[in-house]
């Protein structure tokens, strides 16, 4: 064959799968990295010996499979969203993709459409196409605003058996108001799912779509501890529905999808969301210093209501992107046209990007 390897052509690859490129945000080693919106602070010491603890106990039963169920865990889920939620009406995976995945392979699938409201999370278009749905790309408003009238006429007029409203949205930020998901809720027979990835970096005043839940028994609210816990190397996502919906999505998990070591770390790092929780108002300060900064260094900050600021006014981002790659700091080209994305950082890693990009504007 003379060493050469196959390319994915040669392959009986799916029909459906050809020309799809796998999610790829750059893994780099730099010092500061503040691409893929990770919480840029480390689980707290008291925090991690307990998570520790617990996962050295349950590494002793570790020859026997895990609750399939996940009781414990998902009670601790009831208790942090509060809302009057319980246990039967949470659902949770290994990362929020999981729960969106078993969402798309339980409502999507073969035959159906999934969709988004564009720019908006690079997975969902990945998520629905390779569990066999079509996806359909909605559109939003100047500045990335999506409101309720638009896309409550978008989805009636293209009827998707899934709906995704991330709620802010990634990756420009932008908060979503609950009469959008209402009207959204209202023009639909499908699910509506409310992807709240970024929720608890929201104003504290402003409402989770978790108070529509009530007896809307199509809508999801999706949730994950990659963000605000700290959590994104253990892959914990969750998300509340009615039990019903739940019921569904046992058809389609594998069996024991959430190991015991997964189950103990969530569920003792849940145990402690009040310290776990003590950065998010940290990060949102520095979200706001970077937004306030980069509006003085000439740019503009989009609104944002996550740990993120997507920011335009950059005149060739591949450039800046290399010139910031090359000082050591790692941000996104989401490929919005003159536009990147970065992560707030702790309040060196803040000071060093901002520091950064005046260093490179003083050059060009
Ligand atoms: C909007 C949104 N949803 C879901 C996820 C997936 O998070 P995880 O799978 O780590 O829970 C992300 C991660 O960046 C995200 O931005």
């Amino acid at each position: 064959m003379g060493g050469m390897s196959p390319s994915l052509d040669d392959l009986p690859l799916r029909d459906d799968l050809r020309g799809l490129t796998p999610y790829g945000a750059p893994q780099a080693p730099l010092p500061v990295a503040l691409n893929v919106n990770e919480n840029t602070h480390p689980v707290p010491e008291e925090v991690a010996d307990d998570i520790l603890d617990a996962v050295a106990r349950a590494l002793r039963d570790v020859n026997r499979y895990p609750d399939r169920e996940f009781t414990q865990l998902r009670e601790s889920f009831a208790e942090y969203l509060g809302h009057g939620l319980t246990p039967d009406r949470i659902w949770a995976a290994n990362g929020s993709n999981e729960v969106l995945q078993h969402l798309l392979q339980a409502f999507g699938g073969p035959g159906r459409t999934a969709m988004g409201f564009g720019p908006t999370y690079s997975m969902y278009p990945l998520l629905s196409r390779a569990t066999g749905a079509q996806y359909i790309s909605g559109t939003r408003g100047s500045d990335f605003t999506l409101d309720a009238s638009s896309a409550a006429a978008q989805v009636a007029e293209q009827r998707p058996d899934v709906v995704f409203l991330c709620a802010p949205n990634n990756p420009t930020g932008t908060p979503l108001g609950l009469d959008v998901i209402e009207a959204v809720y209202d023009a639909t027979d499908g699910i509506v799912i409310v992807d709240e990835a970024y929720q608890e970096f929201a104003p504290r005043e402003s409402p989770s779509a978790l108070t529509l839940l009530g007896e809307r028994e199509r809508l999801v609210v999706s949730r994950t501890m990659s963000k605000a816990f700290a959590f994104a190397g253990a892959r914990v996502g969750y998300l509340a529905a009615d039990a019903t919906l739940i019921d569904a999505l046992r058809l389609v998990r594998l069996p024991y999808h959430l190991s015991a070591l997964t189950q103990a770390a969530a569920t003792a790092a849940l145990s402690h969301s009040t310290t776990m929780l003590r950065m998010v108002d940290e990060i949102v300060g520095q979200r706001d210093r970077m937004s306030a900064t980069l509006d003085a260094l000439g740019y503009r900050a989009y609104e944002s209501w996550t740990n993120f600021v997507l920011f335009d006014g950059v005149d060739d981002p591949q450039a800046t992107w290399q010139a910031l790659y090359d000082r050591g700091i790692l941000v996104r080209d989401v490929g919005i046209a003159h536009s990147l994305r970065v992560s707030a950082g702790t309040e060196d890693e803040t000071t060093a990007f901002l520091e950064a990009l005046a260093s490179i504007d003083s050059e060009a």
